[in-house]
């Protein structure tokens, strides 16, 4: 690790990147030798494409996200979230899993987790065969009936709305994180939002909006993993959701090391026993097939 001597926190601007190989075996180092809870951000999903919320890449800033309390009580707010969400899902449908979601499954194969928490919504862990995965947040990829709890697959959902809504199954906007797209305002008048097939209630995509909690069972079963690891490692996250954060902190207490690869600053720096400031994609896959070239 490489620590600023003015702060004596690390210092990211001086570790990972310039050495670019150093950072991967300095990386394996850390993966050979624990058995870690991973924790997931936006930051792993960027090189198949998915916009982040507050990466170092952004041109601007990404629109408010919105919350559950506008979502659920404005019919005027579904439409312009499902008119969005129409555009955005043909994008999504089609992102594939990078090689840095593999080199998470495989971290797993070699036994190096002690499980995988994402605050992801975009399913690729999952798609990339990780087993023990907690999405904190929900997965895009499914729809749920807010009255009767019907879930519904996003795929056939999709298929509803764009039956409800052709004119939209050929329009193409701007990538937004969540699924979402850029389209002109106004152009959501008129869109007719499908309703639950079982009981005619209003469907909401299965992820936490912002105002809504993350379900306790979640939470527990990813600190029921962090007691079992005798590390965390952070991947891809600005750690500023609090979700996310909180493992840091339970990390922290239990005298556990964190390890954080991001691009850019992270809430938990000061607290990181190694910190690279790197490109997931540059330093992850090669890190694992070192620590699997340790493990054989
Ligand atoms: N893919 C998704 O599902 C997705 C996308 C955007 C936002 N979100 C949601 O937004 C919230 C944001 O929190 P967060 O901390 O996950 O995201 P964040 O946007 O706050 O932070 C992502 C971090 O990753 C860094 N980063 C981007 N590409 C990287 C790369 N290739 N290598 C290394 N670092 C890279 C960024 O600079 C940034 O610091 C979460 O609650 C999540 O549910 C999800
Ligand atoms: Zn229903």
């Amino acid at each position: 690790m490489s620590v600023d001597p003015t702060t004596g926190r690390p210092d990211p601007a001086a570790s990972g990147t310039a050495s670019g190989g150093g950072a991967a075996a300095e990386l394996a180092g850390f993966l050979g030798a624990h058995r870690s809870l991973v924790l997931t951000g936006a930051g792993i999903s960027t090189d198949s494409g998915i916009p982040d919320y507050r990466g170092v890449h952004r041109r601007a800033a990404p629109p408010k996200p919105m919350t559950f309390q506008e979502f659920v009580g404005s019919e005027g707010a579904r439409r312009r979230y499902w008119a969005r969400s129409a555009v955005g899902w043909a994008a999504m449908a089609a992102t594939r899993p990078n090689p840095s979601h593999a080199a998470v499954t495989e971290l797993e194969r070699l036994g190096l987790t002690a499980g995988v928490v994402t605050q992801n919504v975009d399913g690729l862990h999952r798609r990339a065969g990780t087993r023990s995965l907690v999405e904190l947040h929900g997965d895009l990829a499914l729809v749920t009936c807010l009255r009767c709890k019907t879930r519904e697959t996003r795929e056939s959902f999709q298929a509803r709305l764009l039956e409800l809504n052709p004119a939209f199954a050929g329009l193409r906007a701007e990538r937004l994180p969540d699924g979402d797209a850029a389209l002109p305002t106004g152009l959501e008048d008129g869109f007719e939002v499908p309703v639950c097939t079982v009981c005619g209630g209003v469907l909401k995509p299965d992820v936490i909006f912002f105002g809504e909690n993350v379900p306790r069972a979640r939470v527990e079963q990813a600190m029921r993993w962090l007691e079992g690891a005798d590390a965390l490692l952070v991947l891809g996250s600005s750690l500023e959701v609090f979700s996310g954060y909180r493992f840091v902190k339970a990390a922290v207490v239990a005298g556990k090391p964190v390890a954080i690869v991001n691009q850019g600053p992270t809430r938990g720096d000061a607290a990181a026993a190694l910190r690279l400031e790197a490109g997931l994609g540059e330093v992850l896959p090669a890190a694992v097939a070192l620590a699997a070239g340790g493990a054989a």
